[in-house]
């Protein structure tokens, strides 16, 4: 059975997103959720979904000590899903084209440290863009840089407000992101 390590921080509707795709497909995959945030919403998710959750701190992070609990588990695929500390070069090198992250824009734009979730959109609806989308990339050392797989875009209307943005990018998450899982878990 294929085995795939899922990083959240927040709120975790993209984790919940996937585990529901390959359950309604039924197909038999081993999902492990990691987080940093001991409150994160990701964690009561997990529970409901009957996932194996871990949580870490940023010692154990640094220590390795998260990096020896991904060797246990050996993953075929680890998935950074709203994941927003930077990902331990260490586990980088361990699993080469093996690790992907979802970006909530066309990468790349609004890239880079403290570019995330809401703080993207903010600077897209600022810079009044005609269009925004998802970025899925491999993951290298440098925030949001490794080589991109996948970009989906969607179009804005002048009176989008920050919670509509990421509405629509979210949607575009939650039917693209499980699809590219499954295709990199056939290759
Ligand atoms: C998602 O939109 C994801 O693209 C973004 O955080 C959100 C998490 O939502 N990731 C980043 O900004 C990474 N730089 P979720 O917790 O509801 O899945």
């Amino acid at each position: 059975m294929k085995k795939v390590i899922l990083f959240a921080s927040g709120s975790g509707s993209n984790v919940e997103n996937i585990i529901g795709y390959f359950k309604e497909k039924q197909q038999k995959i081993s999902f492990y959720v990691f987080t940093n945030n001991e409150k994160a919403f990701v964690l009561e998710r997990a529970r409901k979904l009957q996932v194996p959750a871990v949580i870490f701190s940023r010692e154990e992070m640094n220590e390795g000590k998260v990096g020896e609990k991904v060797k246990e588990i050996n993953p075929d695929l680890i998935v950074l899903a709203g994941f927003l500390w930077k990902f331990p070069s260490a586990i980088i090198a361990e699993y080469p084209n093996k690790i992907i992250n979802i970006h909530p824009a066309l990468l790349p734009k609004y890239g880079g440290k403290g570019m995330y979730g809401k703080f993207v959109h903010e600077a897209v609806l600022l810079n009044k863009e005609k269009e925004t989308g998802i970025t899925i990339h491999y993951v290298n050392e440098h925030y949001d840089d490794g080589a991109p797989l996948f970009q989906a875009k969607v179009a804005l209307s002048n009176n989008d407000t920050v919670e509509q943005i990421a509405d629509k990018v979210h949607q575009l998450e939650f039917i693209h992101f499980p699809e590219i899982i499954e295709k990199l878990l056939k290759d």
